[in-house]
This record gives C-alpha cells, sequence and structure tokens, in this order.
C-alpha cells in the first residue's frame, strides 16, 4: 500500500529450510554464506534485477565502471555498467566464496531439507519439554508457542545476566551458544520488556536473583547435532540454574570471561 520494500534477513532461516524469494513474497533476501556451512568471507543478496540495476554501485572500483571520461573543467565523469553483476562487483569477484556457498546449497538440497526439517522438529521438541520443566526459564516468542520454529531458540534466565549464563555453559560445559541481541535489538528489546536504548552489553554479570537481564541467550542446532547434545545442553543449564556457577568471571572489553585466577 505504501510502497515499502520488504527486505528478509534469512541469516538464521536458511541452515534450516528452503527458502522460496516468491512464496514469501518479499523483495530481497539477504544471508551469508557461513551459517551454512560454507566459509566465513562471502554471503548473498537477492533481489528484483531492475532494482539491482537502478541501484547505486555497492562498491566502486574497477569492473563496475563501463566508462570514465575527463570533462571540459578537468573532473571526472564516471558512467557504471548496468549489467547487474557487474554493476556491484567492483574488482576481482570472490569466486571460491560463490562457488563454495553454492556447493553448500546444493548439498544440503540433496541431503533433503524436508528429512532435515523433521529432525529439527524432533531435536527442538525435547529442547522446549526440558527447558520448560525449568522453572527460571522463559524461552522468547514473537508469535507465540505454536508458531513454527527452526533450530533455533533464544531465552532468559531469572536472575541471571544472559552473558554470565553464557560465559558459564562455554567455559564450564564446553557449549557454545550466543547471548546478545542477536542483530535484531530493538525486536529483543521488545521481548525481554526493556527500554529501547538500555545497553545489551555483559555489564554486570553478577545479575541480583530475580534482575532482569538486558539480553538474551540464542541456542541454536544444525545438520549434524546429535539428540545427546540436546541432553547434554539441559544438563548443564539445569546444573547453573540450581547450583550456580562454579568459577569467577569478570567483564573484559563489555564481554564476560572467567577471571584469571
Ligand atoms: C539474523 C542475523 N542476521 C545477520 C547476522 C550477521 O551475519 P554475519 O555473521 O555474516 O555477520 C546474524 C549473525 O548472527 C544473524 O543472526
Amino acid at each position: 500500500r505504501h510502497g515499502a520494500r520488504i527486505v528478509l534477513d534469512a541469516a538464521q532461516l536458511v541452515p534450516h529450510q528452503a527458502v522460496d524469494i516468491a512464496a514469501l513474497d518479499v523483495d530481497w533476501v539477504a544471508f551469508s554464506g557461513h551459517k551454512l556451512y560454507a566459509p566465513f568471507g562471502s554471503g548473498v543478496l537477492a533481489g528484483r534485477p531492475d532494482w539491482l540495476r537502478d541501484a547505486q554501485p555497492y562498491l566502486a572500483g574497477g569492473g563496475a565502471t563501463r566508462k570514465v571520461a575527463r570533462r571540459a573543467d578537468g573532473r571526472l565523469d564516471v558512467e557504471w555498467h548496468t549489467a547487474i553483476a557487474a554493476r556491484h562487483e567492483a574488482g576481482s569477484p570472490n569466486v571460491i566464496g560463490a562457488y563454495a556457498i553454492a556447493s553448500a546449497c546444493r548439498a544440503l538440497t540433496e541431503a533433503g531439507f524436508d528429512r532435515l526439517a523433521d529432525r529439527e522438529r524432533q531435536l527442538l521438541a525435547q529442547l522446549r519439554d526440558g527447558l520448560a520443566a525449568v522453572p527460571e526459564v522463559r524461552v522468547l516468542s514473537l508469535f507465540g508457542p505454536d508458531s513454527a520454529r527452526v533450530g533455533v531458540l533464544s531465552f532468559v534466565v531469572q536472575g541471571w545476566n544472559s552473558s554470565h549464563f553464557a560465559a558459564a555453559l562455554s567455559a564450564e560445559y564446553g557449549i557454545g551458544v550466543r547471548d546478545g541481541l542477536f542483530c535484531a535489538h530493538p525486536l529483543v528489546r521488545t521481548l525481554l520488556d526493556s527500554a529501547p536504548d538500555e545497553p545489551g552489553e555483559c555489564g554486570a554479570p553478577d545479575a541480583a536473583p530475580g534482575e532482569r537481564s538486558l539480553n538474551a541467550i540464542r541456542v541454536s542446532f544444525g545438520v549434524g547435532t546429535p539428540d545427546e547434545h540436546i541432553a547434554r545442553f539441559l544438563a548443564a543449564v539445569r546444573a547453573l540454574v540450581r547450583e550456580g556457577a562454579r568459577w569467577n568471571y569478570v567483564t573484559e572489553n563489555g564481554r564476560c570471561v572467567p577471571a584469571r585466577d
């Protein structure tokens, strides 16, 4: 109605399910290759060709320029390519990165997204049942508990700063989760009932019991996650909630880390 263009940040979606841009009715889709099992350093922006053709080149430089001419006043006029790939690919393109993303997409498609999604549903059910049995854990949800989900789940733990909890999971249990506001700061702050500009950094690792965390924890699984990892994660969450962290933690450069003593 208002001519808005919709961009879908699919970084957390594409490793878990097939994405059909036309069916989703969005204008742009962006995602990073490394979350899809490709190496770091390349990503995808897919969108309407006419808009890409009209857009300012993403990078100025050789390859994106069609003509550079000196005007009578001595200044330079630059004409950009109108072929989409050339227009947005100044310099030598990251051929290996593009090939690696394509290979990862092909491998996932061949493995079968339906099978992957079924497996994730089972793991997610185990994860959610396990977390539901820990009253201090609050799972965050934008669309409610019955909405469709992929294998990514965000939560907070009552009385814990999320950065502290994540650091303890990593240091004491060898489990990697993400803490923070997940590239969606206003949205996550809304889910946390925070003021829009409250800081989300580690800040105070020893939140007083009952204190509200200003950021959240995100746990996710992927193609190779075995049942045992879910069980181990749940056991670690239960142990931390009941017994607390065994180590001391400090804030260094805005991150919660084990104290070196
Ligand atoms: C939703 C979302 N968008 C974007 C990003 C950033 O992706 P990258 O790691 O390529 O910087 C992340 C990273 O976690 C993410 O979760």
